[in-house]
């Protein structure tokens, strides 16, 4: 085994993050730096200071992260409209850069030459985390305890905490808890039940949307400002990204919105299923397509749509900090010059529908479009034309048809 001078670890509080703590002292010798990111996850992060501190670590880190997370990962993915698989708003995948980014800048910080996580063998944020760990600084060394130690299960990870005085909750004996991953954008939840995917999700997976059957029956109408392709405002105020999602989450999530039941492909190889709630990322996603129905040219609208899964991919398979990925995001943030202005929707037992949209850079022209008289000239015999045209091959191909 090289030898290791020291490592930064991210690092939850967690159970598997503790022991993954105690193993990496154990195993390197070395002093550990964890890092703690607050990304909105809804949790208290104090006592993952305690109990770093209980384990005798001395650099502890935890920095909130939720403004940048917002700015600079999650706006600039919903101005392509990212959908892996056509309903995945990618909220684990847009997180793992952003904490790679802190822990190769804490690392060279503090001089560790290597970066560790608590990603399992099986998933696809072990590739995240590694993959821009590599674009970021070649030079730092990953350390994956998962895919290293002998640990194989729930009960064998119990048993050595127990052997080595890490406290386990009592909830955390009995049976295995569901795999949840929670920041400002989502809730996913994995494993257990859900492993099988022709059984019904229970109800108490559900952690941040009302169930749609329950939410209250009166509709909610709300208004989004949006400023060069990017929300800026909710009803009229102006909000930071981090605050705006804030509140649209808990718009969402009183009217049941953004909940989807899914089985995708990890791009490691295998199928998955699993429950995301999104409520903001929803809300979100309709009103940039409402405000972009009116501001975007059609053929520019349409090659945004035609690499838009690429696009997501890049995101879903760990490449953020690749240079395709920043290619494609130039050609997305030109297109947003002209995205600007309010959409209003209707927040309703599970669906966040656009009702209104409206723009000073609207490119849309009642004028043109009118079933009445029009003071624009526009020759309907043009269309003739155009239709004659169009038609020209589709003629000779069904004569030669001989329909
Ligand atoms: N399958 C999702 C993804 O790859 C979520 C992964 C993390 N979630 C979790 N519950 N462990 O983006």
């Amino acid at each position: 085994m090289t030898k290791i001078e020291k490592i930064v670890l991210s690092y939850s509080g967690g159970l598997d993050t503790s022991i993954i703590l105690k193993w990496l002292q154990e195993t390197y010798g070395c002093e550990v730096v964890t890092f703690t990111a607050d990304l909105g996850q809804g949790e208290e992060l104090e006592p993952a200071r305690a109990k770093a501190e209980m384990a005798g670590v001395k650099d502890i880190r935890i920095v909130d992260l939720r403004e940048e997370f917002v700015s600079d990962f999650v706006f600039p993915m919903l101005r392509a409209n990212a959908l892996y698989e056509g309903q995945y708003l990618l909220g684990s995948s847009i997180a793992r850069p952003l904490i790679a980014k802190h822990l190769v800048g804490i690392a060279r910080e503090v001089g560790a030459d290597a970066v560790a996580h608590g990603a399992t063998g099986k998933g696809n944020d072990q590739i995240r985390f590694e993959l821009a760990v590599n674009a970021l600084d070649p030079s730092i060394k990953v350390i994956a305890p998962w895919r290293q130690w002998n640990i194989r299960s729930r009960m064998q990870l119990l048993e050595y905490a127990e052997k080595h005085h890490i406290p386990v909750p009592s909830d955390k004996r009995g049976e295995a808890p569901f795999s949840i991953d929670a920041n400002l954008l989502h809730t996913s939840t994995e494993g257990k039940s859900l492993e099988n995917p022709a059984e019904v999700a229970p109800d108490h997976v559900y952690q941040r949307t009302v169930d749609p059957l329950d939410a209250p029956d009166a509709p909610e109408i709300i208004t989004i400002g949006f400023e060069r392709g990017d929300p800026v405002s909710v009803n009229g105020k102006a909000m930071t990204p981090a605050a705006l999602l804030t509140e649209l989450n808990g718009l969402g999530g009183q009217h049941g919105v953004g909940r989807l039941d899914l089985v995708e492909n990890r791009f490691i190889g295998m199928k998955s299923r699993g429950i995301y709630e999104t409520p903001g990322g929803t809300i979100l996603l309709a009103a940039h397509r409402g405000i972009e129905s009116i501001t975007l040219d059609r053929a520019a609208a349409h090659l945004k749509d035609e690499i838009m899964p690429r696009y997501a991919e890049l995101i879903y398979n760990g490449f953020w900090f690749a240079p395709e990925r920043e290619m494609l995001q130039a050609l997305i943030d030109h297109s947003q010059a002209f995205v600007s202005g309010e959409v209003t929707l209707r927040l309703y037992k599970g669906s966040a529908s656009v009702i209104s949209r409206a723009s000073p850079c609207s490119l849309y022209s009642a004028d043109l479009v009118t079933f009445e008289e029009s003071a624009i000239a526009f020759d309907h015999h043009d269309a003739e034309g155009f239709i004659r045209l169009n038609g020209l091959r589709l003629r000779s191909w069904a004569a030669r048809n001989g329909r």
